[in-house]
């Protein structure tokens, strides 16, 4: 049996201008754009392999070492089709290219921490999942065209195909041609900046971005102000910091950023609560030491979950780590609302 086999890693993205909500939920097209920061493959990311063998007989799929039915998950679905589509195509055009379309399609996929406990495994998963996909299938796209793919499986997943600071633009078009991911710096570009996950909690989240996200679009005139009169400017604002590494205005709009998210959250119908009482002592402590030192020394921001990531200039991150050490002690002892591990996952390299 003729198999090909490709194994390939893809790192978590954490936005610091947050993606909430969808404006078509089957192609996954953003009612705002936002931007992320890839963390270093080194520490939080999926790792897939894929073969793909004539001889299989349909398409199969183990997360995590635990099979999952393919046909029920319509995102997946789409993100094979979308790459065997592309491959058919070549292979109309050229017909000496073997007939890789047609073969059977098995994908490994694990996670080297929590999944679906908001540290962004669905957006290392999908990135991860697109690129061995289009390395199995030698499928010629660039990093913006791998990114419309990726997009189909979860949003957040278009800004892990690149590395470093990178922007999705929501598009305009409604068949999502336009809405794609760019890289604004490569990960060279801020070897100072680092990242601090703090796992608070590893539990699967309560309610999924997807339902959240779409019940806040739905409920919160919050999101309304957001969308029209917030994100598009605060996009300008953050790109630049980002181009002049200004730290204290990266900074002040990420967390502003971050609460505001939480913010919509909150004036969702029913309410969504994603931060927990140890989230919001984080915040405090954050707060508290950019408050007594000279400038700010340290932004946090949270996702659809609990845990913090603390971004800080590499210069800062020792006395962070003691201070959160003496504010949270126990840490790496419990389970459940205390922090797990340390690492600081984002550097260049
Ligand atoms: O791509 P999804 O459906 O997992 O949504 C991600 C949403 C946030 O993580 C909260 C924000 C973001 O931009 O990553």
């Amino acid at each position: 049996m003729t198999i090909r086999q490709v194994t390939c890693t893809a790192p978590v993205n954490i936005a610091v201008v947050k993606y909430w909500g969808k404006r078509d939920s089957d192609l996954i097209l953003p009612t705002n754009s936002s931007l992320s920061v890839t963390l270093s493959q080194d520490d939080l990311h999926s790792r897939t392999t894929i073969s793909i063998a004539s001889q299989f007989t349909s398409d199969r799929m183990w997360l995590n070492g635990i099979e999952c039915p393919i046909p029920t998950n319509q995102r997946l679905v789409n993100c094979l089709a979308g790459a065997r589509q592309q491959r058919q195509d070549m292979e109309s055009r050229n017909p000496r290219l073997p007939k890789w379309s047609t073969w059977g399609i098995h994908i490994a996929s694990e996670n080297n921490f929590p999944t679906a406990a908001g540290l962004a495994s669905s957006a290392s998963g999908y990135a991860c999942l697109v690129f061995t996909l289009a390395q199995v299938l030698e499928l010629p796209l660039t990093p913006s065209e791998l990114s419309r793919y990726a997009r189909l499986g979860s949003g957040s997943a278009c800004r892990s195909i690149m590395g470093g600071f990178v922007g999705w633009e929501m598009g305009q078009r409604a068949d999502g041609a336009d809405s794609l991911a760019y890289q604004v710096a490569p990960e060279t570009h801020w070897p100072d900046l680092e990242a601090l996950i703090l796992v608070v909690s590893d539990a699967k989240k309560g309610t999924s971005s997807t339902s959240g996200m779409q019940t806040t679009v739905n409920t919160s005139d919050l999101t309304q102000h957001r969308f029209a009169n917030v994100v598009p400017e605060r996009m300008r604002q953050m790109e630049a910091a980002i181009q002049a590494k200004d730290f204290p205005t990266f900074a002040e709009l990420t967390m502003r950023d971050s609460n505001q998210f939480h913010a919509t959250c909150l004036d969702t119908y029913p309410p969504i609560f994603y931060m927990n009482d140890t989230s919001r002592a984080v915040v405090n402590v954050i707060t508290a030491i950019n408050r007594l030192d000279a400038g700010i020394q340290a932004a946090y921001t949270f996702d659809a979950g609990p845990n913090a990531v603390i971004y800080a200039p590499k210069a800062h991150m020792p006395r962070l780590l003691l201070l959160m050490a003496y504010f949270f002690p126990g840490a790496a002892s419990s389970a459940d609302q205390t922090f797990e591990y340390f690492t600081n996952p984002y550097n260049a390299v």
